[in-house]
């Protein structure tokens, strides 16, 4: 499969449409755009003609939802989220040739017509079915809005649609005990009609196209995950939903019904194709219709059923349209052991990493591609992060790049000398550059986009290691000609750098070129003629002036954000902590018993012998008096001293191990059962923990 895109004329990539309910984050970076920039900077360079599409996906009931939580109107939230998102993504260098959203017209226009062609070709199925609905909404219930128990794993929070928690894709009727999202109310089942896409009649095509077609060149968990689909036996899916959100059913009496985000979301790489086509004075039409165009799609695993199944159907029912020739997708990021999540806050923000780290886009595209979860879930920890920026890309290529230049511009003013007489090492070192653009390109053609990321580092490695042999800072003492010669190949070894690192590394890429003094396109041979060619710069040529690529990243910064991490864990946790049900109802004149004051704790000791008691002086403002509590596992006496608290002063008197203790002082108890005090000197504590 080496190669595969030389038996096309051209091909068209696409990365999931993001939602646009939330921020981008490096779970989606690793897993869908870094890979999908790395690869179509990569057949740019090789001269292979590309489109690279994506947009935002605006439909859905994720979006109501969040705009809900929100206090925004969905247009608003899906204005304020695609606005984030697109900068994000052109600050970052994720290089699209269109990047679109589903709310334009020419993807309502496109949507509409392909739902309209699928229909008038009879490949739908019109049902009235029993499906759920929310009487006290008044609404029906589709996918995000009703959370229930999942019928395969028994997860509590399985959506209609799908459960996170096992994968499986569901129809809201399976969920056990299913409760509105909207209301909590228990729903009622009612007719309604909707149209389906008979998977069941793709079978014998999807079998012949992917069991028997692909089962060589797709990942194994893609394949994977298409079998088990398959062998499971596919049913009829519903491609319209109750909504008020969304593209509307293009059909007579198909008012309050739209489509099902998942039948127009995939159709919108289309209407992005089309849109840029527009925009460029191009035929859209080669990149979908023509048989030597090749279609890839990066996507993370939640979306194989879709992009490897439902869609392919789509475009196969439909007509006309190519498939897609290969779906690489990723398995998940984790973030320091957790799971991401866009509504836990458990993530790093794309776009507060660009603010936190300026100029720094490529460290973390080379973290994410060289821990890309490629074959299995992988976690990125800050620690790792800096572990990567320090160690690899400013001891190894920045610090070669950095010696290799400062010593031309100190011995040779900049001026790259005629070679001399080459050595044996020499040789082998200018040979083996030649070698690296396969070596790299094999790994990018097979997606394997870690191991690519490692063969660059070995390039660089590969310079460091010429030049730590060669040592031509001491050679230049007696020989000054044969360092010009060490200088002459080490600068080869950055020049190929400068090419072949620009899938992966494009802001450094530039800021190599303009050390090397060769900005222009064709300064440096492209990527195959690297492989040919005698001297990538050559003898006579000035560099230009030297400055660090990277620059280390201290233990202070990642300290940051990692107590940005513990921040966000703690909020959660009193977020999500169940506070107890509320007791019976007292009167005033129950409440009015209680003889609450402000006290301060004078003395503690621990009771003798006793391994929970606290005895302690309390000044009451009334008295000082002795009070005995079960606090001391939760405190050291001396924590307690001087320490203000809630004093219940007229319990009655009772005595503990022989001491009569006077009453009672109140403390908070946290999620995990521990006492603590409430206020400015204590720990926060979630509202509703008990007075104990
Ligand atoms: N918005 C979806 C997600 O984030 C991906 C949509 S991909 C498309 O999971 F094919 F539908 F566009
Ligand atoms: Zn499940």
């Amino acid at each position: 499969m080496p190669e595969a895109h030389t038996h096309f004329a051209r091909t068209t990539i696409t990365a999931a449409l993001p939602y646009t309910n939330g921020p981008i984050h490096i779970g989606h970076l690793a897993g869908v755009y870094v890979p999908a920039d790395i690869y179509s900077r990569y057949l740019r360079l090789k001269h292979h003609p590309v489109l690279f599409v994506c947009g935002s996906d605006e439909h859905g009931v994720a979006i109501p939802m969040k705009a809900k939580k929100e206090g925004v109107s969905p247009q608003a939230l899906i204005d304020k989220y695609h606005g984030i998102i697109k900068k994000s993504f052109a600050d970052f260098g994720i290089a699209f040739d269109n990047y679109s959203r589903t709310s334009a017209q020419v993807h309502h226009q496109t949507a509409s017509d392909f739902f309209k062609t699928l229909h008038g070709n009879d490949d739908f199925i019109e049902e009235v079915s029993e499906q759920l609905y929310d009487p006290e909404a008044r609404q029906f219930l589709a996918d995000r809005f009703v959370v229930g128990t999942c019928p395969k794993c028994g997860h509590t929070e399985a959506y209609g649609d799908q459960c996170e928690n096992c994968g499986s894709s569901l129809n809201a009727t399976d969920l056990i005990g299913p409760r509105s999202v909207i209301s909590g109310a228990a729903p009622v089942l009612k007719n309604t009609r909707h149209w389906f896409l008979p998977l069941d009649r793709y079978e014998g095509f999807l079998k012949d196209w992917i069991l028997e077609g692909h089962k060589e060149d797709w990942k194994p968990n893609v394949y994977g995950q298409c079998k088990s689909w398959i062998d499971d036996g596919l049913k009829p899916r519903a491609v319209t939903r109750d909504l008020d959100w969304g593209i509307p059913v293009p059909l007579e009496g198909a008012g309050g019904k739209v489509l099902y985000v998942w039948f127009d979301a995939p159709i919108g790489y289309i209407s992005s194709t089309k849109e840029w086509a527009a925009l460029e004075g191009q035929d859209w039409k080669p990149w979908w219709q023509s048989e030597d165009t090749r279609l890839l799609h990066f996507i993370g695993k939640d979306n194989i059923v879709f992009h490897c199944i439902i869609f392919p159907t789509m475009l196969k029912a439909h007509g006309g349209y190519i498939l897609p020739d290969n779906v690489p997708a990723n398995e998940f990021l984790n973030l320091e052991g957790q799971k991401l999540s866009t509504s836990r806050n458990w993530a790093v923000w794309l776009h507060e990493y660009l603010e936190e780290f300026p100029g720094m886009q490529d460290v973390l595209r080379y973290t994410l591609t060289a821990n890309a979860p490629e074959t299995k879930d992988n976690d990125f920890t800050w620690k790792d992060f800096q572990a990567r920026n320090n160690n690899e890309l400013v001891a190894i290529l920045g610090n070669f790049v950095n010696r290799v230049t400062v010593l031309t511009h100190k011995y040779l003013d900049g001026q790259i000398a005629a070679p001399g007489t080459l050595t044996e090492n020499d040789r082998v070192t200018l040979t083996e550059i030649r070698e690296y653009p396969a070596r790299i390109g094999n790994s990018l053609d097979r997606f394997r986009f870690r191991e690519a990321s490692q063969e660059l580092m070995n390039l660089a490695r590969l310079g460091n290691k010429y030049l730590a042999d060669e040592e031509p800072w001491k050679v230049v003492k007696q020989a000054p000609q044969r360092a010009a010669t060490i200088l002459y190949v080490g600068l080869q070894v950055a020049a190929a750098l400068a090419v072949l690192s620009e899938p992966f590394l494009p802001f450094t890429a530039q800021k190599l070129r303009a050390i090397l003094n060769a900005e222009a396109a064709d300064a440096l041979p492209g990527w195959d003629a690297i492989a040919s060619t005698e001297a990538l710069l050559p003898e006579g040529h000035t560099i230009g002036e030297t400055q660090l690529l990277f620059r280390k990243i201290e233990d202070s910064e990642i300290q940051a954000q990692l107590d940005k991490l513990e921040a966000t864990k703690k909020s959660n946790a009193m977020s999500e902590s169940q506070a107890a049900p509320q007791k019976d109802t007292i009167t005033y004149d129950d409440f009015s018993k209680l003889d609450l004051r402000v006290g301060t704790i004078l003395e503690a000791e621990k009771m003798p012998k006793a391994k929970k008691l606290i005895v302690m002086k309390v000044d009451t403002g009334i008295d000082t008096r002795t009070i005995v509590s079960g606090i001391a596992e939760h405190f050291q006496p001396e924590q307690l001293i001087g320490k203000q608290v809630t004093v219940l002063v007229n319990l009655a008197p009772r005595p503990l191990r022989g001491v009569e203790s006077q009453g009672m002082i109140l403390l908070a108890e946290d999620k995990d059962g521990k006492l603590v005090f409430v206020g400015p000197d204590g720990t926060p504590v979630a509202n509703g923990s008990p007075i104990t």
